[in-house]
C-alpha cells in the first residue's frame, strides 16, 4: 500500500482533458463484443477496472484488432463475437474490481445458446450484491447462482429468454443495463421500469447499434433481435473524473481551470446542479458531438460555498460525487446533508463510513446517517491522515483535501485511483501554480 502526501497550494490554472468515461468504455467493449463486425472505439479509458472488461471480452470471442495508446485513452478496433456468439469456452471470468462488469456482463451471458461461466473478483466484489441482477434474469428464464447472501462469485448458464416488465427495486444503472442487454436475447418485449432516472448511456449506445430503445415516463423498452452493430463509439472525458478537479478549483481560492472534452451527459452531472445552490461558478459550454453523448468544456473558478441539502431525487444523478458533497460541505459555511443514498454502502467500499471516517479525520464536523450524512461547514479543513479503503473515489478524496487543506494530508492506498483515474495525482499537479 502507498502512502502519498498532498500539501497545501496556493492556486489551480490551466487547462486540461479528463480521462475518457470509465461507464461508457465498460458499454463500449461489451456492447462492441455483442456486435456483428468491427467497432472503432476511440478514447477507450487505461484504467484497472476497464483493462478487466476488455480482458473479458476477448475471453468470450471478442477479437482486439488494434489498440492504440496514448496518454489515459487507447483507440481500439474490436471485432464482435456477435449477439449469440459468446466463446463457452471461456468458463471464468476475473472481473477484478469491476462492478459495472459484474452487473453488466450477465445480461449478454444468460441468453446464450450454449455455455456457463462463473463471474468472480478480487476480496472487495465479493462484497458486492449480485442478486439485483440475478432475480430480473431468473423471470427472464435464465440460470443463475450466487454465494449466500446474494455474493459473488456468479455462475450464469446460457438459456431461451423471454420479455418481461421489471420495476427496479433500487435506482441502479447497471442493475437496468443487464437487463435491457438480456432484453435484446429474449423473446418479445423487456420493459425495465425506474422510480428515479439513472444514468442512461446504455440507451444511447444501444440506439447507436441499431435497437429500438423507447423511453417515456421512467418506462425503457427493447425488443429481441438477431443482430446489433455498432460502428463508431467516441468516449466524452470522464465527468466523475473531472468532478474531483472541478471541487478542487472551486475550493481553492484564485484558482481558475478549464476542462476540455467532458461528458455532460445530464444523468451524470448532478453535481453541477447541487454545486450552482452552494454558489460554485462553474461555465458549461456544449458542443456537438456524434453518437449522442453530451461533450463539452467546463470553466471553473474558485467559489465561497454555503451549505445544501442534496435529496433522495438527486441521489442516482449524483451518486459517485457524493463524497466529494462532503468535501465541498466542509469548505462551505453552514449545513450540508445527503439523504436517500444508502447505495453509497454498497460502492466499492462503505463509502457512507469511508467518507464520514475519513474527513473527520481531517477535521471535518460530519455526522453517518444510514442513508446519507449530514455536516456543519467550517470553512475548510485542517488536514491528517485517510485511509482509502482500496477505493478510488476515497483516494482521490483524500488528494483533493490535502492541497486544499492548511496542513497536508496523507492519503493511505492512493493506488486505488488507477481504477478510474490513472496518472490523477500526475494532472493534479499540472494544475498547481506556484
Ligand atoms: C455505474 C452505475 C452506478 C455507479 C457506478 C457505475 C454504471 O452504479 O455508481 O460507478 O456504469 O452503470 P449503480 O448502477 O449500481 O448505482
Amino acid at each position: 500500500m502507498t502512502t502519498v502526501s498532498f500539501d497545501p497550494v496556493s492556486r489551480l490554472e490551466g487547462k486540461l482533458t479528463p480521462p475518457p468515461d470509465k461507464s461508457i468504455s465498460h458499454r463500449a467493449a461489451i456492447l462492441g463484443a455483442m456486435s456483428d463486425g468491427r467497432v472503432q472505439i476511440r478514447g477507450y479509458l487505461r484504467s484497472a477496472d476497464t483493462a478487466a472488461t476488455l480482458e473479458a471480452v476477448t475471453e468470450l470471442g471478442a477479437r482486439l484488432a488494434r489498440a492504440q495508446p496514448r496518454g489515459a485513452s487507447t483507440d481500439l478496433e474490436l471485432v464482435g463475437a456477435g449477439l449469440r456468439g459468446a466463446d463457452p469456452g471461456a468458463e471464468s471470468i476475473d472481473v477484478r474490481n469491476a462492478g459495472t462488469l459484474l452487473r453488466i456482463l450477465p445480461g449478454w451471458l444468460a441468453g446464450q445458446p450454449r455455455g456457463s461461466w462463473t463471474l468472480d473478483g478480487d476480496e472487495s466484489i465479493r462484497r458486492r450484491p449480485v442478486d439485483r441482477v440475478a432475480h430480473p434474469l431468473r423471470r427472464m428464464g435464465a440460470s443463475v447462482d450466487f454465494r449466500q447472501g446474494g455474493l459473488p462469485p456468479m455462475v450464469v448458464e446460457g438459456a431461451d429468454l423471454h420479455g418481461i416488465e421489471y420495476e427496479l427495486p433500487v435506482a441502479s444503472a447497471q442493475v437496468k443495463s443487464c437487463v435491457l442487454l438480456a432484453g435484446l436475447l429474449a423473446e418479445g418485449e423487456t420493459a425495465v421500469v425506474e422510480q428515479l432516472p439513472s444514468r442512461n448511456h446504455t440507451e444511447v449506445m444501444l440506439r447507436a447499434a441499431g435497437a429500438d430503445v423507447q423511453t417515456a415516463n421512467g418506462r425503457v423498452t427493447v425488443s429481441g433481435m438477431r443482430r446489433i452493430e455498432l460502428d463508431q463509439i467516441d468516449v466524452p472525458g470522464d465527468f466523475s473524473s473531472a468532478a474531483f478537479l472541478i471541487a478542487a478549483a472551486t475550493m481553492i481560492p484564485g484558482s481558475e481551470i478549464e476542462l476540455q472534452g467532458v461528458g455532460l451527459n445530464p444523468t451524470r452531472t448532478g453535481l453541477l446542479r447541487v454545486m450552482e445552490r452552494m454558489g460554485a461558478d462553474v461555465e458549461v459550454s456544449e458542443h456537438a458531438a456524434p453518437g449522442g453523448e453530451a461533450v463539452g468544456d467546463v470553466v471553473v473558478r474558485a467559489a465561497e460555498l454555503r451549505g445544501t441539502e442534496v435529496t433522495a431525487e438527486e441521489v442516482p444523478l449524483t451518486i459517485d460525487e457524493l463524497p466529494l458533497v462532503a468535501l465541498l460541505g466542509a469548505f462551505a459555511e453552514g449545513r450540508t446533508s445527503v439523504h436517500g443514498a444508502e447505495e453509497l454502502r454498497r460502492k466499492e467500499s462503505d463509502r457512507i463510513a469511508t467518507v464520514v471516517e475519513g474527513l473527520r479525520g481531517l477535521g471535518a464536523r460530519i455526522e453517518a446517517a444510514p442513508d446519507g450524512f449530514m455536516m456543519e461547514g467550517t470553512g475548510g479543513l485542517a488536514g491528517g491522515a485517510l485511509e482509502a479503503s482500496g477505493d478510488h473515489r476515497p483516494a482521490m478524496l483524500g488528494a483533493v483535501a490535502g492541497i486544499a487543506s492548511r496542513e497536508k494530508v496523507e492519503v493511505e492506498g492512493f493506488e486505488a485511483a488507477e481504477v478510474s483515474y490513472p496518472g490523477f495525482g500526475e494532472d493534479l499537479r499540472k494544475l498547481v501554480k506556484a
